[in-house]
């Protein structure tokens, strides 16, 4: 466990030398280079890279930018998600519908936490020390509860026999934890920053 988290640690840490030693000529300015590099650091750099690659001129080579980006993708997944989710209820009925009630209501405590972490974040690289430290901290904590309560989602749905609302509902809550993950990965990359 603790070999396990230190491997993470360096491997973090490698991570973000590349992006800082690339803000000077490495990336020669190129945004999207920098945005390639921080999604190494995830879970599903693919993903993390197709889906901010449109966005580089946001983000411009900073690690903090590229962390609320992730974390404004994950919000917006959520609410679809969400908006899905509220739409499946009118056709359903019994223990999908209650599972599906249970799944608005995770979905509406990760989005606010997912919102929670797009405010400790905002204007992070004007902010000092340990204050730093603290949000940093703060955010990590919110993005992982927001992962939490995705899982939450699927889990309701443990009781549930195969249908295809329960399968719609495993792949895509599958997919919004997928950005989740990653943005909590570029999060986690701000601590190995400091
Ligand atoms: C940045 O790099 C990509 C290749 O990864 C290239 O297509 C693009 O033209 C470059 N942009 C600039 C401004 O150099
Ligand atoms: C994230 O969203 C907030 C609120 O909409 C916005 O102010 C900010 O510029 C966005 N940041 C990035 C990097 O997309």
């Amino acid at each position: 466990m603790a070999s396990k988290k230190f491997a993470f640690f360096l491997l973090s840490a490698v991570v973000f030398s590349t992006a800082v030693a690339a803000k000077r000529p490495g990336f020669g300015g190129n945004s999207t280079e920098f945005i390639r590099a921080c999604c190494g650091a995830t879970r599903y750099p693919r993903l993390c890279f197709t889906s901010m690659a449109g966005y580089s001129s946001a983000v411009q080579e900073s690690p903090v930018q590229v962390a609320q980006l992730a974390t404004n993708l994950t919000l917006a997944r959520i609410g679809d998600l969400a908006r899905r989710v509220k739409l499946l209820r009118r056709g359903a009925s019994g223990r999908v519908a209650a599972a599906l009630a249970d799944c608005t209501e995770v979905l509406g405590d990760a989005a606010d936490q997912a919102r929670r972490t797009a405010a400790e974040l905002k204007g992070l690289e004007a902010a000092k020390g340990p204050e730093v430290a603290w949000r940093v901290s703060n955010a990590q904590t919110w993005m992982s509860a927001a992962l939490t309560n995705e899982d939450t989602c699927t889990d309701g749905f443990d009781g549930v026999g195969s249908c295809p609302v329960k399968a719609e509902v495993g792949r895509q809550v599958l997919r919004v934890k997928q950005f989740t993950s990653n943005a909590l990965a570029l999060v986690n990359n701000l601590v190995a920053s400091r």
